[in-house]
């Protein structure tokens, strides 16, 4: 069986574009590979965390994960700082790295720039989530767009590795999904929907209420043309509202348009938020149940000593390969 790796950072609420970019192709593909799914907190502290609020979202997130449908008893659920082996690659894989390729992320640019005291685990971010997918022998790697460069990186590091000390560790491919692997922002849909946008009506959150859900698809920046029609180029406000109306009601596109011919924008609205509401409603309820109870306690705990398991023997491989420690004789 072949196997997959995904992760997403606790570094704020879970948002409509998390869980259509990955989260649904998670649930998707875990009755056909090995998967392992991660809250990856280590990333997270790339920027300044609060710390009692980050112990909050990591356990929300790994609630997120179970809520919307990954199951622990066929996925391996755990949170990345309880899997020491993880930094412990990454520091490896960083001596492998050349800073100018890190340098060169979109990301590291776009968090970067004109910003006065950026950590160094800022520029390493690359090199971390190399190691999370490295570990466990990856074949594929569900993500949204805009984590591709990322993903390349990986593969680079992956095949430099092999090259120049033994050949360990396994290729990953990319799997990025035809549609909704960008939502936009609500509000400037020229920009990704992101957890940290400083504009709350920008994102959904899956924690929303239903009225807010109402409020925040009512206010999305449209156009003056009145036509419910995609057109991403000239229309992209329009044109995300209807990619995350497809997705979610499972109706094309056309079928959409047409049943919008001669309505205006708010009809269209409404109908969205009731699909949106319709979707993330259920998913809440199941959510603060795991809040509330131990058993994600026990879900983690399992998740972690699964993937020690898996990690720790790719790490000692690492490290024979480098030439660290002692050899010893078993
Ligand atoms: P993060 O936490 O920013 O996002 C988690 C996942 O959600 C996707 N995503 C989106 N998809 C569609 N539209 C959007 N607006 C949108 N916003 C976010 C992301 O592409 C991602 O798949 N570096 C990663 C976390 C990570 C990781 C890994 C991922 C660490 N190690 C190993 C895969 C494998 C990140 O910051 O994702």
């Amino acid at each position: 069986m072949k196997t997959i790796f995904s992760g997403i950072q606790p570094s704020g609420t879970i948002t409509l574009g998390n869980y259509i970019g990955a989260m649904l192709q998670f649930v998707e593909l875990q009755d056909e590979y090995n998967c392992y799914f991660c809250v990856v907190d280590q990333h997270a502290i790339t920027v300044p965390q609060e710390k009692s609020a980050l112990r909050l979202n990591t356990k929300s997130l790994a609630a997120m994960y179970i809520a919307v449908g990954i199951e622990p008893s066929r996925s391996t659920l755990f949170i990345q700082s309880e899997v020491p082996a993880h930094a412990q690659a990454a520091w490896m894989l960083q001596c492998v790295s050349y800073i100018g390729e890190l340098e060169r992320m979109t990301q590291f640019k776009d968090k970067s720039s004109g910003k006065e005291g950026v950590s160094a685990g800022l520029l390493t971010y690359p090199p971390l989530m190399a190691a999370d997918i490295l570990l466990y022998k990856t074949d594929l790697v569900p993500v949204g767009e805009d984590q591709k460069q990322h993903l390349e990186l990986t593969r680079d590091l992956a095949e430099r590795f092999n090259k120049k000390y033994n050949d360990i560790f396994t290729v990953p491919e990319v799997r990025i999904p035809k549609t909704g692997a960008r939502i936009m922002s609500l509000q400037d849909p020229l920009k990704k929907m992101s957890k940290s946008d400083p504009n709350q009506k920008a994102f959904i959150s899956m924690l929303d209420e239903p009225k807010q859900i109402m409020k925040k698809i009512k206010s999305a920046v449209t156009d003056s043309e009145g036509i419910v029609r995609y057109d991403k180029e000239n229309k992209p406000g329009v044109s995300n509202l209807l990619t995350i109306y497809s997705i979610l009601s499972g109706k094309s596109i056309e079928e959409i348009e047409e049943s919008y011919i001669g309505k205006g924008y708010g009809d269209f609205k409404n109908d969205l938020a009731e699909v949106v509401v319709n979707r993330i409603e259920p998913i809440q309820k199941r959510y603060f149940e795991l809040m509330n109870s131990d058993e994600l306690d026990e879900i983690l705990d399992s998740g972690a000593e699964k993937a020690n398991f898996a990690a720790n023997k790719m790490l000692k491989k690492m490290e024979n390969a480098m030439g660290l420690g002692r050899k010893r004789k078993r």
